[in-house]
């Protein structure tokens, strides 16, 4: 039995009805057809196998240059979505995504995304009740926790040691680098933290990642399966949370008292763990300092349970008060600690570097896997930073910032003391950029945080650190780093002022 012809198209009735702009300034007209014709194509308007008019009567029936026309189909040929043939032109026959067509028909428009409830899977789902921050809007604002003296970062030196690191490796290090990272700042970050922090390793050890946010993530990702589960400071650093929730990790908040995070036998029995994410020299946000004995206890019931700490030592280099805190890791041989760092205080966070310290014994099993899943970039910037370091110029920096920021905080503490009217206890301190101020429930911090950012100013709301928030998880974090002392009696009036009106 012949079978039976394709249908033939005059002209597409779909073509007709959708209007070519014209005017001045409007996308040529071949650029127009060509998306009209391939949105008719991938929404099913125009079927697969179905001829197209000549180009010459589809160009009258439109109004435009034959040329045009014909330069719409081969582009479209070109791309797979027509078939030339000896008859003509016809619709190739496209394999086209089913929520292309329901999406086509609901709201008019063809796009490829998947429909909304298909996107909330997996990792999205996971992190899906996370509010937003704005965070990337909001690191100019006063008062933003965690954002380092940007102004005083010495740009023209930098300029040097990135200059000196593209001459001396030149187009070579243009290429993939050592997964781990260049071994030169791998070495400089070793020396640096065994110096400066007692940490105990190897350059071996070190794993240049992105940030500490990579860092996090690698953990989490090589150090568990999903399903596991994780204890977290409660209050806690969200980009932790994050991390370990996206790696599908349970996580099983702990509170923090003036000694940090307080894990009981209780826990310890019945929610035991894999991962355990730790600030331990400043908790974030409360700047508690973990006490020895909990950290004593902490590292004998990890040994105990088999489960590995993740120290986050984020801006322990700006100590203000009391003698260093050594690091978790450092505090006896073989801890089962994965050490964190980052320059995003030290020096800047749009840098993106930060290291992580493998435990020795973890190294055999890890090196391979890390391998594979890094590759090793922001060469001349991890060369610039060996030699930054190497020269003395990141000791330098750290002694200026050190000083500066003490004196911001001193600046900050008076202007809470002389004009915050309202109840408050102020936490933290000893390290860092930031202090936590806590008031009670009749000023809600997330009310209190929106209106200081409707007035130019962005502390964040302590509240959304907490998982859930309890009543005493009521206050503010408010950063000191990147703002000038001066301002800070102007801005804690206008803070104190706001409050009350609420
Ligand atoms: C507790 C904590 N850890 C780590 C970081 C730094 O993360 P990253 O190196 O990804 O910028 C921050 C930044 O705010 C932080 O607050």
């Amino acid at each position: 039995m012949p079978t039976a012809p394709p249908p033939v198209l005059l002209i597409p009735q779909v073509l007709l009805e959708a209007t070519l702009q014209r005017q001045a300034g409007a996308e040529p007209l071949q650029r127009q057809l060509h998306r009209r014709l391939q949105q008719a194509i991938l929404a099913g308007r125009l079927a697969p196998g179905s001829r197209l008019p000549g180009s010459r009567a589809l160009a009258e029936g439109l109004g435009v240059s034959r040329n045009t026309v014909i330069a719409a189909y081969e582009q479209l040929s070109a791309e797979g979505y027509l078939q030339p043939d000896r008859q003509g032109t016809r619709v190739a026959a496209l394999a086209r995504p089913a929520a292309a067509t329901a999406r086509g028909r609901r709201g008019g428009e063809e796009g490829l995304a998947p429909d909304q409830p298909a996107l909330a899977q997996g990792l999205a789902q996971r992190l899906a009740h996370i509010q937003p921050t704005g965070a990337g809007t909001l690191f100019g604002l006063p008062l933003r926790p965690g954002v380092p003296a940007l102004s005083h970062f010495p740009l023209a030196a930098w300029r040097r040691a990135l200059d000196r690191a593209i001459t001396q490796a030149g187009p070579a290090a243009l290429a993939y680098g050592e997964p781990l990272g260049e071994p030169a700042l791998r070495a400089a970050v070793a020396r640096h933290l065994s110096v400066a922090r007692g940490v105990r390793c190897s350059p071996e050890q070190v794993v240049i990642t992105e940030g500490a946010q990579e860092a996090l993530s690698l953990c989490a990702r090589l150090l568990s399966n999903p399903g596991d589960r994780a204890w977290v400071e409660n209050p806690g650093y969200r980009g932790a949370k994050a991390a370990l929730r996206a790696a599908d990790l349970t996580l099983h908040p702990l509170p923090v008292d003036r000694e940090g995070l307080c894990a009981t036998e209780q826990d310890w029995a019945l929610h035991p763990p894999r991962l355990i994410y730790v600030t331990p020299s400043h908790q974030y946000p409360t700047g508690a300092v973990l006490s020895a004995a909990r950290r004593l206890q902490l590292m004998e019931q990890a040994r105990r349970h088999g489960c590995w700490l993740i120290e986050d030592d984020y801006d322990s280099e700006f100590r203000h008060a009391g003698e260093s805190i050594g690091a978790l890791q450092g505090l006896v041989p073989q801890a089962p600690v994965l050490y964190v760092g980052t320059f995003s205080k030290t020096l800047f966070p749009s840098l993106r570097l930060g290291f992580l310290v493998l435990p020795e014994a973890l190294l055999p099993g890890l090196q391979g896997p890390l391998g594979e899943l890094l590759r090793g970039g922001q060469r001349h910037s991890q060369l610039a930073l060996a030699q930054f370091m190497e020269s003395g110029e990141f000791a330098r920096h750290l002694g200026r910032m050190r000083r500066l920021y003490r004196s911001r905080q001193s600046a900050l503490r008076s202007a809470l003391q002389q004009h915050l009217a309202v109840p408050h206890q102020i936490e933290g301190g000893q390290c860092g950029l930031h202090l936590c101020v806590r008031f009670g429930p009749r000023w809600p911090d997330q009310a209190v945080a929106e209106q200081a950012r409707q007035q130019g100013m962005a502390p964040s709301a302590l509240s959304g650190f907490a998982l859930p928030p309890g009543p005493a998880d009521n206050g503010l974090v408010l950063g000191y780093g990147n703002t000038s002392s001066e301002l800070f009696a102007p801005l804690i009036q206008r803070l104190s002022r706001l409050m009350q009106a609420l």
